[in-house]
Formats: C-alpha cells, structure tokens, sequence
C-alpha cells in the first residue's frame, strides 16, 4: 500500500506588505531585511480572512487537482498555530466549508513543522488501513500574533495556506517514501506565544499590558537549532531510504530565513539548482511555507517523474522532521 500525493494547492492573501511599507512602520531596512533574512515582501490577511478562510480555498485547490470530492475525504488534519478560536477546532470549521460531511477533523500543533507532522501522521492512518483519503492542510494567519512594534520578529512572518491531498494507492508514483519526526521540548522558551493559553489568559489584563499575545524569540539561538535539526532530519530520511544527498532531485525546506536554508543546503551538500525556495515573496508563514512552496513546485513542473523530493522542517517545540517523496 503506497501513500500518494494526488493533489496539491495553496493560498494566499492578496495584500502585500514588502520592506519598504515596514520601513514606514519601524525602525529597519530593505538592506536590513533582505540581507538578515533573504524577504522583501510577505501577504497579510485582510480583515475578514482568517486561517479557515485560506485553508478552505487551499484545499479545494489540492482536491480539484486530485478530483477527490469533499464527500470522499476520511480525515482532515490541520496543522496551525494561529487557530481561528482555540475551540473548536479550525479542521472543524474547514470541513463544514467544504462540506466533507465523512470526514473527521482535528488540529494538529507543531509550529513550523506541523505540515511534516501532518503527513507523518496521514501515513499511518492510511498505512493501518483506517482511512483511504485524508486532506493534510498547514495554514496560518500570523500577522495577528506577531508585534507589529518589534523589529526582531515583525518582519519575519506572513499569511498562508497549503494543502495535499493524500491517498492509499497501488502505484508507487508520488508516494511518500519516508516520514520523520522529532521534538526537543527542553527548548520551548525560545520561540513562543507566551500569553492567550492557560498560564497567561487572554482576560488577564497583564497579557495585554506586558505584549504576551505576541511572538516571542531568540532569534540567534533558534537560528543555530534549525540548521542542526534540519540536517539531523534531513539524515534520517536520506538513511532510511538508503540514499545519498546526490539522489536528491529537489529539497523543500521550510521558508524561515535564507541563511538558514542555505546553511542547511550546504551542509547536505545540496547546490542551489536543486534547492527551492519562495521565502523572498511570502516571508515564514509557519507550518504553511512547505505545503505552498511544494504545491509552486508542482505547479512549475519542477517535480520530475522518479524524482526524489526531501521536505525539511523545524519550528517552535522544538519541533523538527523530514519527508522524502518519489514523484
Ligand atoms: N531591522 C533592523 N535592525 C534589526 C532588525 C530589523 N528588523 N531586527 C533586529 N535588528 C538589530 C538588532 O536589534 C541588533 O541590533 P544591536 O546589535 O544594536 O542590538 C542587530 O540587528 C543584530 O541582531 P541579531 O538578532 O543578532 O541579528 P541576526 O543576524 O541574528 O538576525 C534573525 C536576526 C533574522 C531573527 C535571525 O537570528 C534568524 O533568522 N533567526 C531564526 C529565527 C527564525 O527564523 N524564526 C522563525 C521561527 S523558527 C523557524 O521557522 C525555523
């Protein structure tokens, strides 16, 4: 029993915010910017667009592709940090758009590797025999978690979905290979939300006062742990299968920074050729930058037939993983 990739589709808001419009709203620079991160733009939910509202439109991008029709799917898994509500779940609110009356629904939270996670769980539900079609969705509306007053985060982060469809098939054509996870909750504090939780409720005025509903990093110690984790992932699924780097057609990483893609790159041995990235148009939009960097992929035809595509994450946990698909 493969696990195929039937179908795959992305969102986007229409609103650009680039590095000259945050030039007129804090203390930075295009050259800051670009040469720190490797962004000059990133889209930005309008009003009345939320999480659920990109990842419905991505998904019914990934299954007009697939023709799966909502009615079929088993399982909708969600992968976001920024919720529509803390309940229900948005997994919820996107079946009853898109009308997937049989499927189950739930949220799935692993910052930016929880596309990676997603897929690693979908593989076992169809591996196991308890579902035959699942939606894999990661969507984020960060702009309204981010500090839109602090330099250090705010220009990091855009607005985003990305979706696949997944299914139990017999052929062995754009299947997943391999899937891999990891957690290092030893380092939690280093990239969180630290209020709107239970610690620090969003009625407590102090959440408010103190600016806890926003982003919170450390920006040089996170940067240190995802090059790591990412080549550590990367390993795993290249060992697993029983390949080396030079076997790698295209390697997928998530868009957090440039510097850090690169480094991770590099250290694979990966040249650039083979090395996708849009992170210059959308900015880290979290546990979407994968599933709409590989639905650009696909939709540029860079996904060759046979060809083996490496999916790299790691985000806020840690959290960090691979998955490796013949295309
Ligand atoms: N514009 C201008 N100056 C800035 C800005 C800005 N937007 N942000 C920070 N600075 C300043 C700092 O205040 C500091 O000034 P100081 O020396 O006077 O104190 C100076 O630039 C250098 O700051 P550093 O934090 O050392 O800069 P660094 O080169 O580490 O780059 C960055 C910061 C881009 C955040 C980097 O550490 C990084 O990318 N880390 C990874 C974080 C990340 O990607 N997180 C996303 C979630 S995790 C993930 O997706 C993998």
């Amino acid at each position: 029993m493969n696990v195929k990739i039937s179908g795959t589709g992305s969102s986007l808001p229409h609103k650009i915010l680039t590095n000259a419009d945050l030039e007129q709203m804090i203390d930075t620079s295009d050259e800051w910017i670009r040469t720190r991160t490797g962004i000059t733009e990133r889209r930005i939910a309008a009003p009345g667009e939320y999480t659920s509202t990109f990842a419905a439109e991505a998904a019914r991008n990934a299954l007009a592709m697939a023709g799966v029709h909502p009615e079929e799917l088993d399982l909708i898994i969600l992968s976001t940090v920024t919720p529509d509500f803390p309940f229900p779940s948005t997994a919820c609110i996107v079946q009853d758009i898109l009308g997937a009356v049989n499927a189950t629904a739930f949220d799935l939270s692993a910052a930016c590797s929880g596309f990676i996670y997603g897929l690693s769980v979908a593989e076992k539900y169809i591996r196991s025999g308890a579902a035959k079609k699942i939606l894999v969705i990661g969507s984020e509306t960060l702009s309204r978690i981010v500090d839109w007053q602090d330099r250090n985060t705010c220009v990091l982060f855009g607005d985003g979905a990305g979706a696949v469809v997944l299914e139990a098939s017999s052929e062995s054509d754009h299947s997943l290979l391999s899937t891999h996870t990891f957690s290092n909750g030893a380092h939690w504090n280093l990239l969180y939300q630290p209020g709107s939780g239970s610690r620090n409720p969003a009625s407590a005025s102090r959440t408010i006062d103190e600016r806890l509903i926003y982003i919170t990093m450390e920006g040089n110690e996170v940067f240190k742990h995802a090059v790591r984790g990412m080549e550590e992932a990367a390993i795993k699924a290249l060992d697993s299968n029983g390949l080396a780097p030079a076997d790698i057609s295209l390697l997928i990483p998530h868009q957090a920074n440039q510097r850090i893609i690169s480094a991770t790159a590099k250290r694979l041995e990966i040249d650039p050729p083979r090395l996708f990235t849009n992170l210059h148009r959308y900015g880290n939009t979290s546990s979407a930058s994968i599933p709409i960097a590989l639905d650009e992929a696909n939709r540029q035809g860079l996904l060759k037939p046979d060809g083996k595509i490496l999916l790299v994450a790691f985000g806020g946990g840690f959290t960090y993983g691979s998955a490796l698909v013949n295309w």
